[in-house]
C-alpha cells in the first residue's frame, strides 16, 4: 500500500482530550483537533487526514479522512448500514479487552455459583440459611466468537475446569478451545452449555443470531453478552427467562445505550445488568495502536490492527 503522511487527526472520543494529550506528548508533529457529537462542525472531515472515534458519526464521504481508528474493538457503530469508502483504512484497539472480559464472565458465572448475591440478601435480612454452593468446575461454557476475546474467556474458564466450545464462521480447531462448531451447529450446541458466553463481533451474520431458535435449544442456560445488544433477541431471551429455558443472564451491551429506563429488563428476575464496563479501553492503549498503526500506515505498510470494512471485524 502506499505511504500516507498524517497530520490533523480529528478526535471525537468521549476520551478526546485525554487522547489528544497523549498523542500529543509522544508526536508533536501531529495536530489533534477534539469534537464531541454536538461540537463537530461540517468543516471537521474537510481538515482531517484521519479519525480517531469510537462511535460518532462523522460523513468519510467528500472528507479528506484517509484513515480511521477505532478506540474500540468493536467497529459496528462506526461502520454504520452505509458503504465504506475503499480509500479509507480502519483500524482498531483490541488492547487488554479480552483479559478484562474473561474475568467480567469468570466473576458473574462464580457470583452465580457462589450464590453470592443471595447470601447479601439473607446476611442483610439477618438469615441464616445454607444453601450449598456449586462448582464450575466441569461445567460448559459455549463461547460465541473464537477471536481474541472469546479466546481469552476460553482460557479463564479452562483454568477453573470448566468445558470450552468456541463457535465461529469456519468451525476449524482453535486453541485454546476443547472444541469449536461451525455456527450452524449452533442450535444443537447450546443444549450442552450452561454458560453461553457472545463475544463476536457485531456484524450483519451475527445481528440477532441468538434469538428464538437458538434460545429454544437452552436447557438451563446462563447467558452472558459481552459484545453488543444486537447479537441477542431480548423479546426471545425474556420468553426463555419465563420459561426457564434460561435461567439467567448477565448483560453488558444492549441496543440502546444508556438502557432505557423503562426497558423490562430492569425488573426481570435473574437478569444481572451492567452499564457497558466489561471491556473498557484505556487511553494509553487506545493511544499506542493508533500509533503502532500510524507507524505502519507511514511506511506504506498494511497495519496488524486494519478491520476489513466488508467483513466488520
Ligand atoms: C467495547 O465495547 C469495544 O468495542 O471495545
Amino acid at each position: 500500500m502506499p505511504a500516507i503522511r498524517i497530520r490533523h487527526v480529528l478526535i471525537t472520543d468521549d476520551r478526546g482530550d485525554a487522547l489528544a494529550t497523549y498523542l500529543a506528548a509522544r508526536r508533536s508533529d501531529l495536530d489533534c483537533r477534539v469534537r464531541t457529537a454536538s461540537t463537530l462542525t461540517e468543516s471537521d472531515p474537510q481538515w482531517a487526514d484521519a479519525l480517531v472515534a469510537f462511535a460518532t458519526p462523522v460523513a468519510l464521504k467528500g472528507s479528506s479522512i484517509r484513515w480511521v481508528h477505532s478506540t474500540g474493538a468493536g467497529v459496528d457503530a462506526l461502520l454504520g448500514t452505509t458503504r465504506w469508502p475503499d480509500q479509507v483504512t480502519l483500524t482498531r484497539t483490541t488492547g487488554a479487552l479480552g483479559a478484562r472480559m474473561a474475568e467480567y464472565c469468570v466473576g458473574h458465572a462464580l457470583a452465580m455459583t457462589q450464590r453470592i448475591r443471595q447470601f447479601h440478601r439473607d446476611q442483610r435480612a439477618g438469615r441464616w440459611a445454607p444453601i450449598e454452593p456449586v462448582m464450575l468446575k466441569g461445567t460448559t461454557a459455549l463461547i460465541i466468537g473464537t477471536g481474541s476475546v472469546g479466546s481469552a474467556i476460553a482460557t479463564q474458564f479452562d483454568a477453573l475446569g470448566c468445558s470450552t466450545i468456541g463457535v465461529s464462521r469456519s468451525g476449524l480447531p482453535t486453541p485454546p478451545f476443547n472444541h469449536v462448531h461451525p455456527v450452524e451447529r449452533l442450535t444443537n450446541s447450546v443444549s450442552e452449555a450452561h454458560w453461553l458466553i457472545l463475544a463476536a463481533p457485531l456484524t450483519h451474520e451475527t445481528r440477532g443470531l441468538v434469538g428464538v431458535t437458538v434460545l429454544a435449544g437452552c436447557q438451563g442456560t446462563v447467558v452472558i453478552n459481552v459484545a453488543r445488544g444486537g447479537l441477542l433477541d431480548t423479546t426471545a431471551l425474556l420468553d426463555a427467562l419465563d420459561t426457564g429455558r434460561v435461567t439467567g443472564a448477565v448483560l453488558d451491551v444492549f441496543d440502546t445505550e444508556p438502557l432505557p429506563a423503562d426497558s423490562p429488563l430492569w425488573r426481570t428476575q435473574g437478569v444481572v445488568i451492567t452499564p457497558h464496563v466489561a471491556g473498557v479501553t484505556h487511553v494509553e492503549e487506545a493511544g499506542t495502536a493508533f500509533l503502532t498503526a500510524l507507524t505502519h500506515l507511514e511506511s506504506g505498510r498494511w497495519p496488524p490492527s486494519a478491520v476489513d470494512p466488508n467483513r466488520g471485524y
